[in-house]
Order: structure tokens, then sequence, then C-alpha cells
């Protein structure tokens, strides 16, 4: 298997980050989700819950950016036969991911009051604490934390994280499975076996 993308697959780079990635957004939800269902609040599992939410969470920021310098020095692979419509929302679709994988950590990084405890090693300080907070929202917009975080909260949990981000997973993944079983063309062998 190659390692850079080729005009039939993606290489074994590209396909790497991209199960990584979905792996990373499946445990952001169940960590949240589980801990929101499940666990007491305020007690050390739901911490602990809230921790792997943040680790994972922080590691699809810093996976997204190797994601974009990937695809930026790499073709992409060739469409499958189908109508313009059909690559034009497809297209779409993979940067609305994108933008998804971006504006989740940094809206999550943005509008979390405590520091992050990456995956129980060391700490990473929260955005309250940074020198861009002081200079950007304290000095420039003069908002204080609770007045700044209440939009990013929202955007994040109420407009993304509930809605929008899964909507268009569960839309890629349908898409993947339809070209795989009604379309039986490559679009998953191009993400996997390469075959
Ligand atoms: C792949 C990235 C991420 C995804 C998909 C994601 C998704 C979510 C979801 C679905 C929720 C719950 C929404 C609800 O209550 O209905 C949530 C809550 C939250 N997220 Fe994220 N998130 C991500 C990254 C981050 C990061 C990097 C941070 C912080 C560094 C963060 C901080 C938070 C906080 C503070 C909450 C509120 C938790 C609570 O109410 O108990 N998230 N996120
Ligand atoms: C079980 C879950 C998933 C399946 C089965 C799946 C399947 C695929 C397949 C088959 C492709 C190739 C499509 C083509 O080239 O036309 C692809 C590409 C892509 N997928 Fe997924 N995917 C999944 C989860 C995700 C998640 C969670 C994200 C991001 C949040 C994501 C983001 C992307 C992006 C951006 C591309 C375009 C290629 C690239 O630039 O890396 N996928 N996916």
């Amino acid at each position: 298997m190659s390692i850079k993308n080729t005009a039939e697959n993606y290489g074994s780079i590209a396909k790497w980050l991209h199960w990584i990635t979905a792996a990373l957004f499946l445990v952001a939800y169940v960590s949240v989700y589980y801990s929101h269902w499940f666990l007491e609040p305020r007690t050390p599992a739901s911490f602990n819950a809230f921790q792997i939410h943040l680790s994972v969470g922080a590691s699809v920021g810093v996976i997204v950016i190797l994601r974009i310098i990937w695809r930026l020095s790499n073709p992409t692979p060739r469409d499958e036969p189908g109508s313009r419509l059909a690559h034009f929302a497809a297209h779409l679709g993979h940067y609305a991911l994108y933008a998804v994988m971006i504006i989740m950590p940094v809206t999550g990084y943005l509008g979390t009051g405590g520091n992050i405890n990456y995956f129980f090693m060391f700490e990473l300080p929260k955005f309250e604490d940074t020198w861009l907070f002081e200079l950007l929202v304290n000095n420039w917009l003069g908002m204080s934390f609770s007045e700044f975080e209440k939009p990013i909260d929202f955007i994040h949990k109420d407009v993304m994280g509930a809605w929008i981000v899964w909507l268009l997973i569960v839309g890629h993944v349908v898409a993947a499975l339809y070209h795989h079983h009604v379309k039986k063309d490559r679009t998953l062998y191009k993400m996997t076996s390469g075959k």
C-alpha cells in the first residue's frame, strides 16, 4: 500500500488519519453522553469521563492540522462515476466535515472553564489563563470569561454537538454504505483495503 494517495486510492497516512479521527469522534460522543446519562454529576467518575472528552477533542484539533497539510500535499483520488451534482454534494460534505473537525475542538477549548488533564498525563492550561484570552477577550472585547463562554458553549453543545455534527457524520456514513451496497463502486475500498 502506498504511503501517499494515488489516483485510485487514499494512501496509508490518509487512511490512518481518517480512521483515527472517526474513532476519536466516537469516543468524544460516548464519553460526554455516558457522563450525562449514567454518572452522577461532580463525582470522580464524571470528572474522568469529562477529561477523556477534552483529551480526545484536543487530539482531533491536532490531527486536523496534520490532515489538512497531508491533503494539500497529495492528490485526491479520482471520484467514482456519478452525476456532477453527486460529486458536488460529496465534496461539499467533506469540506463540511473538515469545518466540524476545526470548529469542535476550537469552540470546546475556548468555552471550557477548566484545565485539560491530557489523558491523565499532563495539564494544558484553560483558555481563560492564556495571554490570548487577556488580549482578545478581556482587553479587546471587554468581556469576562462567563460572558464569553455562553455563546461559545451554545455553538459547541446546542448547535454543533447536539445536531449538525452527528447529522453530517450519519449522512457521510450512509453515503459510504450506499456507494458500497447499492452502487457497488469502489468508494469504501478507496478508504479501506484499496482493492
Ligand atoms: C471532536 C471534537 C468534539 C466533539 C465532537 C464534541 C462534542 C460534544 C458534545 C456532543 C457535547 C454535549 C452536548 C450536549 O450537552 O448536548 C459536548 C459538550 C462539551 N464539550 Fe465537547 N466536543 C469536542 C471537543 C471538545 C473539546 C476539545 C473540549 C475542550 C477542550 C470540549 C469541551 C466540552 C464541554 C466543556 C462540554 C460540556 C460538558 C457538559 O455539559 O457536561 N469538547 N461536546
Ligand atoms: C464509520 C464511519 C465512517 C465511514 C464508514 C467513512 C467512510 C469514508 C469513505 C468511504 C471515504 C472516501 C470517500 C470518497 O473519497 O469519495 C471517506 C472520506 C472522508 N471522510 Fe469518512 N467515514 C467515516 C467517518 C468519518 C468521520 C467521523 C469524519 C470526520 C468527522 C470523516 C471525514 C471524512 C473526510 C473529510 C473525507 C474526505 C477524505 C479526506 O480528505 O480525508 N469520516 N470517509
